[in-house]
């Protein structure tokens, strides 16, 4: 065994015991998938970590749009783009950018956008700050920027008063000064403030924001645009890196521009869309459905539709005095336990009563806000809803009555004012 640090062999021991109680690296049997259901140990749950918020995986057109694919073109087409692509990429490219409305790359998965992008958008003489709860494939893609002498720092999490200070203190000894932001946040499901971040980039000439709304994409904003494309009007020193991999469905990674030059120059340059290979076939023919999907009208009727549920999650989650974080109303919702015991004593039995939801502790989130996390996908029912939130608060009841729970700690320690104090790293 390779030694590590103290930290990582921590870690590893917490994994693994997850792992050892079924609730955390878990394999579903069965040999098939509905989007909905999964059986685990010959027991079937409903998947609440499906982050397919509208199901599109699942749709009849957009498996079709897949088995066609593969019938035209077989599965894979083995050439750098730089050198030769079909004209399905381009056609995938242009359907794109009718949903989005900006100008749009695509590549095989967010972090390859953001390891296109970073590099060539951040010069010599720029800063970054990022967020401290910002998505690790942004953090990774940053450390090419970071070997090559950028200076970074890093701000608690949506602390914009402690931002507009750096900003003041920067702009006199650096070109830009970039904002790196997720604009779902993937844990505890909050926003991004993107009203305030859209006032500062109007104030500092030199601001300018990178947002990775892999979670914001498809179940929120026109065409299913994305939580920062619903929240502010696109900016001219905008630029995003979002996911197909979640809401949309289907699997890869987008980045979305202010102007088509920008597009065109990563498109050329970003070291993936010349050193990886294209998206699959089958990916493409199946993206370019789903975007016509997402454009048509009755889109809204379902985005709606799974946003009742949102509210209904939240409404029930608050009568039951569990102690959910934030105030977002977003498909990710995080619920505190207060140690890595309880969650997985909690998930254990929410297993055994039909349900399935995500432990989280550190490092997926800071060391004091341990917890479970769930999603909500359009196949999720409110009775689903319904037994999960009271078989939760059953378990939470037993934990306390065992002097091993208290939901008012668990409870400040998810308070906005001391989330945005939690240091995860
Ligand atoms: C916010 C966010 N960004 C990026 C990623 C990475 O996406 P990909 O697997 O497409 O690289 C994830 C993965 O879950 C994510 O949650």
């Amino acid at each position: 065994m390779f030694e590590i640090s103290k930290e990582l062999e921590w870690v590893n021991d917490t994994f693994n015991t997850a792992k050892s109680s079924g609730v955390f690296k878990a394999v579903a049997e069965d040999g098939s998938y509905d989007g909905h259901k999964l059986v685990l140990n010959g027991k079937e749950v409903v998947f609440f970590g499906n982050c397919s918020y509208m199901g599109l995986d699942q749709d009849m057109e957009v498996r079709q749009a897949a088995k066609d694919a593969i019938d035209k073109y077989g599965c894979y087409f083995s050439s750098s783009r730089s050198f030769m692509g079909l004209d399905i990429f381009e056609q995938m490219e242009e359907k794109l950018e009718q949903m989005f409305e900006q100008p749009v790359n695509v590549t095989t998965s967010t972090t390859f956008a953001h390891i296109s992008n970073l590099p060539l958008l951040i010069g010599k003489k720029d800063v970054v700050i990022i967020d401290h709860l910002v998505h690790s494939s942004l953090q990774t893609a940053l450390k090419i920027c970071t070997a090559d002498g950028i200076h970074t720092e890093i701000i608690r999490h949506s602390r914009l008063d402690l931002l507009e200070d750096r900003i003041k203190a920067l702009k006199e000894t650096h070109h830009r000064i970039w904002y790196m932001i997720d604009g779902v946040y993937s844990m505890m499901g909050d926003g991004a403030p993107m009203k305030e971040l859209e006032q500062l980039m109007n104030t500092y000439e030199q601001f300018y924001v990178y947002a990775d709304d892999a979670h914001g994409t498809s179940w929120t904003g026109k065409n299913g645009s994305g939580y920062v494309m619903n929240e502010i009007k696109y900016h001219a020193k905008l630029f995003m890196g979002l996911s197909m991999s979640k809401g949309f469905g289907i699997g890869g990674g987008l980045m979305i521009y202010p102007d088509k030059e920008t597009k065109e120059l990563v498109k050329n340059l970003g070291k993936t869309m010349i050193f990886s290979g294209p998206p699959h076939p089958s990916v493409v023919m199946s993206a370019i459905k789903a975007a016509e999907i997402q454009m048509r009208p009755q889109f809204a009727d379902l985005q709606l539709d799974l946003k009742r549920k949102i509210e209904y999650f939240w409404k029930k989650a608050t009568q039951l005095n569990l102690p959910i974080s934030g105030n977002f109303k977003t498909p990710i919702f995080f619920i505190g336990a207060g140690t890595t015991e309880n969650i997985i004593n909690i998930a254990a039995h929410l297993i055994e009563t039909g349900s399935f939801v995500n432990v989280c502790s550190y490092p997926s989130v800071p060391m004091k806000n341990t917890g479970l996390r769930m999603t909500l996908s359009r196949f999720i029912t409110y009775a689903d809803i319904d037994n999960l939130l009271e078989n939760m608060n059953l378990a939470m009841t037993i934990l306390e009555a065992q002097g091993k729970l208290d939901r008012e700690k668990v409870k400040k320690a998810f308070s906005p004012k001391e989330l945005r104090k939690a240091e995860k790293v």
